[in-house]
């Protein structure tokens, strides 16, 4: 690992430009508006893998329904996930409920450092140094995806940047950085411009205020670092959920709290082993529930994408013959009308086939 030494002039100078393009510049927000703890928490968490746009109304309807810790750590997570349903990464939502009941265990004031944020669930060192310095003025630095490449950019770092011994190089280059009057001013700009200006493939260097600062925008390959790190293929996944009918009424089940979709409803579903059909795929999606069902037709298609799988996801509309609702890899079963469907929290490709099942029986009741 190359140890980065920056000079004083120079830090003080990218400072300087940052700040001030900051205030000119930065994305009205409502956390921004008004950043008490509790909400830079909530946005933080958002954040972490959502882009701001995206964000804002989920932001607004979250804080409106749980305006702070009390009313968050006392509603039901099947709630909270309600409201966080399409935002993805629902472990988020569930550590986020469960840290807010430790919070207000604890007398319902958020830590204010780092290391006290770290012990809450969620809560990694990228979003302990967001609050701790958005929310309570820490001189403490964030080092995410965006920070990554305009750090990479600035300095001219070469190599695969997510390896542990990279990333430790530029949380030590982001504490040298950051400004220690204004460090939450700071580090929401080091992110920002990182999304809006400094982006991937097409950096807007015109619109820079550190360009003339900036290593690899002076070697004029503003796009050459970071470089790709090597990334595992992506893996094709075929998904059939059956939409099992029983007099007007669709079986959905809920899966356990840990892991991917915990405590998402879904209809019963199963992966494609091998080159079954899409026929078997459905029978054994019932029958893991414990029912005997006959499979009638495709009512849609979804694709979406998880970290490295591609998945095409079929919903299977089947009709119930035997058997009661139980086993397979779930916790519980409800047989659910239609209209009722947008009461359980679901994934966001299972709130496609929900949706097309509405239009169904809608169209068929006629
Ligand atoms: N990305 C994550 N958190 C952010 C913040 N507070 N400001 C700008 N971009 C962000």
């Amino acid at each position: 690992m190359i140890q980065v030494s920056l000079d004083a002039e120079w830090v003080a100078a990218v400072r300087r430009a940052l700040l001030e393009w900051f205030e000119a510049h930065k994305r009205p927000t409502p956390w921004r508006e008004n950043p008490d703890p509790y909400r830079v928490w909530v946005s933080e968490v958002m954040l972490q893998q959502t882009q701001t746009a995206t964000v804002i109304p989920y932001f607004e309807r979250f804080i409106e329904r749980f305006p702070d810790v009390w009313a968050l750590a006392n509603a039901p997570l099947a709630e909270v996930l309600r409201y966080w349903e399409g935002l993805g990464y629902y472990a988020r939502a569930r550590n986020l409920h469960r840290a807010a009941q430790i919070v207000a265990q604890n007398g319902g004031q958020l830590p204010s450092t780092v290391d006290r944020l770290r012990e809450l669930p969620g809560v990694g060192a990228y979003t302990a140094g967001a609050i701790a310095s958005i929310a309570f003025g820490q001189p403490t630095p964030v080092v995410d995806g965006n920070v990554t490449r305009v750090l990479a950019r600035l300095l001219w770092l070469k190599g695969d940047l997510k390896t542990a011994a990279a990333q430790k190089q530029l949380w030590h280059i982001g504490a040298q950085l950051i400004d220690p009057q204004r460090p939450g001013e700071f580090n929401q700009a080091l992110m920002e411009l990182g999304s809006t200006v400094c982006t991937p493939s097409q950096p807007r260097c015109g619109a820079c205020p550190i360009c003339h600062l900036c290593a690899a925008y002076q070697r004029g390959q503003p796009t050459a670092v970071p470089e790709p790190s090597r990334r595992l293929p992506t893996r094709q996944v075929v998904d059939v959920s059956a939409l099992i009918e029983r007099e007007g009424r669709f079986l959905l089940a809920q899966r356990p709290a840990e892991g991917l979709w915990g405590g998402l409803w879904e209809f019963p579903r199963a992966t494609r082993v091998g080159r079954e059909s899409l026929v078997t795929i459905a029978l054994r999606a019932a029958h893991q529930v414990g029912i005997q069902a006959e499979p009638l037709c495709v009512l849609t298609t979804v694709r979406h994408t998880v970290t490295y799988s591609r998945i095409q996801l079929y919903g299977y509309l089947c009709a119930w013959r035997s058997g009661e609702a139980g086993h397979g890899a779930y916790v519980a079963w409800e047989w659910v009308a239609p209209d009722a469907l947008e009461r359980y929290p679901l994934s966001a490709p299972q709130r496609r086939l929900a949706k097309a099942l509405r239009e169904h029986a809608e169209a068929t009741q006629r």
